[in-house]
């Protein structure tokens, strides 16, 4: 779908590592502890794409969305191995370029990388305007 150096991004789901992306992001804050089975159903349900090199998968990113109006952004990741030599950057830009999200407005939230999205156009909003609901249940729990 879209290459950089010797990485390729896709979204075919059918080459996707599941093992890896749910042991990245079962460490990850946001995720933490989060079953492989939830992992695989939000997969399963976004519109998920996967950086490789090779057959290796080495980041990892999903869009929810309605392809109209909204998408949100989340669970993005690169392999501690393969930071900081721009992949994310090329990431980020190609799933904003995807020919059926080019209507929509983008959500995201993010502790620390603010920088990284400032640079595709994203900015905070006033906090003030949004509001949160928790989940009935925990995610791990959903399964049971
Ligand atoms: C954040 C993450 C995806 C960046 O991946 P990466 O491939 O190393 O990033 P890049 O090499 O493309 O560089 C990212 C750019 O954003 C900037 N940046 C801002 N905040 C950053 C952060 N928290 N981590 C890494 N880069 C950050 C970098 O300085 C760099 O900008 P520059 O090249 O213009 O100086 C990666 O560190 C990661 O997977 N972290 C763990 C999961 C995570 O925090 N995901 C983001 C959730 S919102």
């Amino acid at each position: 779908m879209s290459e950089f150096n010797d990485f390729t991004i896709t979204t075919d789901q059918t080459r996707f590592d599941l093992e890896l992306i749910h042991s990245v992001l079962t460490k990850l804050p946001w995720a933490e502890g989060i079953a492989l089975e939830v992992v695989k159903h939000a997969m399963q349900h976004s519109l998920a794409f996967g950086v490789f090199q090779g057959i290796s998968q080495v980041g990892y990113a999903r869009v929810v969305t309605d392809f109209t109006r909204t998408a949100w952004l989340a669970d993005v990741f690169i392999l501690e191995s393969h930071r900081g030599q721009g992949l994310s950057k090329f990431f980020v830009k190609t799933i904003l370029e995807h020919p059926r999200l080019q209507t929509v407005k983008w959500l995201l939230t993010t502790d620390d990388a603010h920088e990284l999205y400032r640079q595709f156009g994203f900015s905070e909003i006033d906090a003030t305007k949004f509001m949160l609901r928790q989940p009935n249940k925990h995610f791990n729990e959903a399964l049971k």
